[in-house]
């Protein structure tokens, strides 16, 4: 059985997400960068260990990520996932982690990277929105692909709804994609996720939509 830790800095919604899957892992690790984060309380309802590393008290990104990697190798994980974690990470810790650390971004990337993507996706008029997750490289919001899943966008969408929409595929896709890498069924190829894809018409907008 392998070991997950999971990286947050705030609400935690995709952290319950993840610990309510009964994902293949003897132990989950939960590490905030901010010491008020909700989710830390999510986790420890589920008696999951929780640490604080909080970016406050570091002179600079190097020491802080260096921090965070000191804790994180305490407890040798097979992936790191981030969920909601608000923190640009360095190159030294990416590259540290590369290949197992994943994240979710709210947007169909590569559309809207960054912050602020459902007002952006408004703004922009686009009619088909979603989510995406993929592998952290040293682009932020850049790296491969393992699952997206898309929702419709309606005329009289406030930023606040669509965020909502979104929100309730991000629960359904990043427990599966945690899973797939768990089950060692992720193959990373020329900076692309490999799976085989499966025709299911019920999920047509989750791809690949393997169970
Ligand atoms: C999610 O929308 C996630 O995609 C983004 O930050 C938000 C975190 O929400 N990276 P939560 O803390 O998981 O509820």
């Amino acid at each position: 059985m392998q070991s997950l830790v999971i990286l947050i800095s705030g609400r935690g919604s995709n952290l319950q997400a993840l610990i309510t899957a009964n994902l293949p892992v003897k132990s989950i690790v939960v590490i905030s960068n901010n010491p008020s984060a909700s989710g830390l309380a999510i986790a420890q309802s589920y008696q999951i260990a929780t640490h604080v590393i909080d970016h406050r008290c570091y002179l600079d990104r190097d020491a802080f990520d260096a921090a965070l990697a000191k804790q994180i190798d305490r407890y040798q994980p097979d992936l790191i996932a981030l969920a909601g974690f608000m923190r640009i990470l360095g190159d030294n810790f990416i590259n540290r982690y590369r290949d197992r650390l994943i994240n979710i971004h709210p947007s169909l990337l590569p559309s809207f990277p960054g912050l602020n993507t459902h007002v952006r996706a408004l703004e922009r008029g686009v009619k088909i929105h979603g989510c995406t997750v993929h592998f952290v490289t040293n682009q932020l919001d850049h790296g491969p692909i393992v699952i997206q899943a898309a929702v419709p966008v309606f005329s009289d969408d406030t930023p606040d709804m669509l965020a909502n929409r979104v929100l309730k595929q991000e629960h359904l896709v990043y427990p599966k994609a945690v899973r797939w890498f768990l089950e060692g069924r992720i193959k990373l190829k020329d900076d692309q996720v490999k799976l085989a894809p499966t025709l299911n018409l019920n999920q047509a907008l989750h791809s690949p939509a393997i169970d």
